[in-house]
């Protein structure tokens, strides 16, 4: 993006912040929808969405893969009386189905995808279009030159980068100026308690890039409002009991589930819930724009919002550092089968990583279903 630096002193208010460099002005608790259209009916999905426009919360995140593409369909159905009133944001690079080129980001993939996105939502544009992913299954130059030609068509406003690593968000960043086109304005990584790791590059990547940060999974799908256990089987309605294979494999984890109860002690001792601690934290960073929620019930959208109260204070910060340190994750020899580590490849033995990771990531979540009985 060419320099347009952020006025010394942004007509900021309470209810919004600039999103990185752009003139996007967003709440800091933005609505995700990935429950919409699974375990959240169409009748609350839209119930939710309109309650949270009332608050000023209009900014919304889907994506063309959740739920097959219905939550993006429920979404549109609930904005299409005021879509204007929204900031809507979606992604594409997650597979769509059969054939090597319904996923990733070549161009026949990012328009075909994007287009139909737009038919899903009902909408001639989307306010900002993410990479889900770091597929690199084309070069990125065509990509960026993809999304470039739909912001041109008037299809897309602004683009984003979801979980990508910092050398990958400074080479968008880099692509995007040599091809005289704006910069993306988000990034968009996982960012809670029990995972730190984006503190290490994607967030100070953001920020030197002048991308917004937009972080997901701020209750760690769940574990940091206490609810989980250690060594119990989860409760049938949850994430982890519904046998999300996400969670398993990522938060649901037994060090996690110990951090989370370390919180939920001394949150109550300040007469609030785990989960207002674990969403005020993200958002206690100035680095972090907004926070992405993901409320499966009315009742959890009404606790992200009423978290938003809370003042945190030095003391809390202390306590987090005190449990996992500054750009780690809680639990040792851990690593998201989704995003795997691409940094070895042995010339001889260990075969290949990602089937490495996939594979001890399998192993682990057997073990732990095990041991929950
Ligand atoms: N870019 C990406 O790759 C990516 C990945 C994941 C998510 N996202 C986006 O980020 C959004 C949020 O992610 P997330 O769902 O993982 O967020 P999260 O806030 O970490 O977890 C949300 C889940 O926690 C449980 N929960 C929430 N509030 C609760 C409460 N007060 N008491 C008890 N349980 C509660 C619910 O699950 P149960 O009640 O069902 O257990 C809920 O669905 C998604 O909707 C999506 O838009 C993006």
């Amino acid at each position: 993006m060419t320099a347009r630096p952020i006025p010394a002193t942004p007509p900021e208010s309470p209810s919004y912040r600039y999103l990185g460099r752009s003139g996007l002005k967003v709440p800091k608790l933005a609505l995700g929808t990935m429950m919409f259209g699974g375990p959240t009916d169409e009748a609350t999905s839209h119930r939710i969405i309109s309650k949270a426009k009332d608050q000023s919360f209009f900014f919304l995140d889907t994506a063309d893969a959740y739920q097959g593409g219905l939550t993006e369909e429920i979404v549109g159905r609930a904005i299409r009386s005021d879509r204007d009133g929204f900031v809507l944001a979606t992604k594409f690079a997650n597979p769509a189905g059969a054939g090597p080129n319904r996923q990733g980001i070549s161009r026949k993939w990012v328009i075909e995808a994007t287009e139909a996105s737009l038919r899903r939502l009902g909408t001639d544009h989307i306010d900002i279009l993410y990479f889900h992913r770091a597929i690199f299954d084309a070069p990125l130059g065509e990509a960026v030159r993809a999304v470039a030609d739909l912001v041109r068509a008037g299809k897309v406003r602004y683009f984003g980068l979801s979980n990508f690593r910092g050398w990958c968000i400074a080479e968008v960043a880099h692509l995007a100026d040599q091809f005289g086109i704006d910069r993306p304005v988000a990034s968009q990584p996982l960012y809670n308690i029990v995972d730190r790791t984006a503190e290490v590059e994607q967030l100070p990547a953001a920020h030197h890039y002048g991308l917004g940060v937009v972080s997901y999974s701020p209750l760690a799908r769940g574990v940091l409002t206490g609810k989980y256990r250690p060594g119990a089987a989860p409760e049938a309605e949850s994430r982890a009991g519904r046998g999300d294979r996400r969670i398993l494999e990522t938060e649901w984890r037994a060090e996690s589930i110990g951090i989370a109860e370390s919180i939920a002690r001394h949150a109550a001792e300040r007469g609030i819930p785990a989960a207002t601690f674990a969403l005020s934290w993200v958002l206690n960073n100035s680095r972090v724009t907004a926070a992405i929620a993901g409320p499966r019930t009315e009742a959890q959208w009404d606790a992200y919002v009423a978290a938003l109260d809370y003042s945190f204070t030095a003391e809390d910060e202390a306590l987090v550092a005190s449990l996992v340190p500054d750009g780690h994750v809680s639990t040792p020899f851990y690593t998201d089968p989704s995003h795997p580590v691409e940094g070895r490849v042995p010339l001889t033995g260990g075969g290949d990583a990602t089937a490495r990771v996939a594979a001890r990531a399998q192993e682990r979540v057997a073990e732990r279903i095990a041991r929950a009985g």
